[in-house]
């Protein structure tokens, strides 16, 4: 079966990209990614997916006049690598409600919170103050309002006794870069359905899926 062509937009280290060319470096994963294309020029990510040897762009917002025609600029690379899901993957920019629109039930984010719990940036650090016990990270579906959107997948983090920011998020990124393939993957199987806001994983998966699908409380330092 013909695998599903993934773009990537990043802003940076793209440590979540790696985790995606990774996986998709398997025979039996079911996407591939097509075009990698970063806002800032000289993102550590862009030579993460040259390495690989896949296509990179780089769409500067700065050279253009507004978002959406930065969006355009986007788009056409987009379109001229026929990419069917876009995975934004620290990526640094809000979308217009017009991107959100285009690529309504394509386009997925990964963020580093229990949605829809700190959305917006500095989740470790306001998780800690908070006094949460549980955080996290969340796939899920784009909509125009920031860190909106049907969820696909979660994978539940321990907040231990001494954490700070560094640590905590350290180990909720290690969840992301296990995540994020998984929710990719079930995308490309058809295993995923938006009904009624809400996105449902259909089928069999294997008992390790069941455990990132539901939250996974990961213990160890
Ligand atoms: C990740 O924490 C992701 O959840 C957030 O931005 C960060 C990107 O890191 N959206 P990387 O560039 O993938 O290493």
């Amino acid at each position: 079966m013909a695998k599903l062509k993934v773009g990537v937009l990043i802003s940076g280290r793209g440590s979540n990209l790696q985790a995606l060319i990774d996986a998709a470096s398997a025979d039996d994963y079911p996407a591939e990614i097509v075009t990698v294309i970063s806002n800032v020029p000289g993102a550590v990510g862009l030579e993460r997916a040259a390495k690989a040897g896949i296509p990179t762009n780089v769409v500067d917002h700065r050279d253009f006049q507004n978002r959406e025609t930065f969006e355009d600029a986007l788009n056409d690379v987009l379109s001229a690598a026929a990419v069917e899901l876009l995975c934004l993957a620290g990526f640094m920019r809000l979308v217009t409600d017009g991107f959100a629109g285009r690529w309504r039930d394509r386009l997925v984010n990964v963020h580093p919170s229990l949605l829809p719990a700190f959305k917006g940036l500095d989740t470790h650090k306001r998780a800690l103050q908070a006094g949460v016990r549980i955080a996290g990270c969340t796939v899920h579906f784009v909509r125009a309002e920031v860190d909106v959107g049907p969820i696909i997948a979660q994978a539940a983090v321990a907040v231990l006794p001494g954490d700070d920011e560094e640590s905590l998020g350290r180990r909720v990124l290690e969840q992301e870069h296990r995540l994020y393939p998984l929710a990719v993957e079930l995308i490309a199987r058809g295993q995923v359905r938006i009904e009624g806001g809400r996105a449902h994983v259909l089928g069999a998966w294997s008992d390790d899926n069941t455990a990132l699908i539901n939250p996974l409380l990961v213990t160890e330092k």
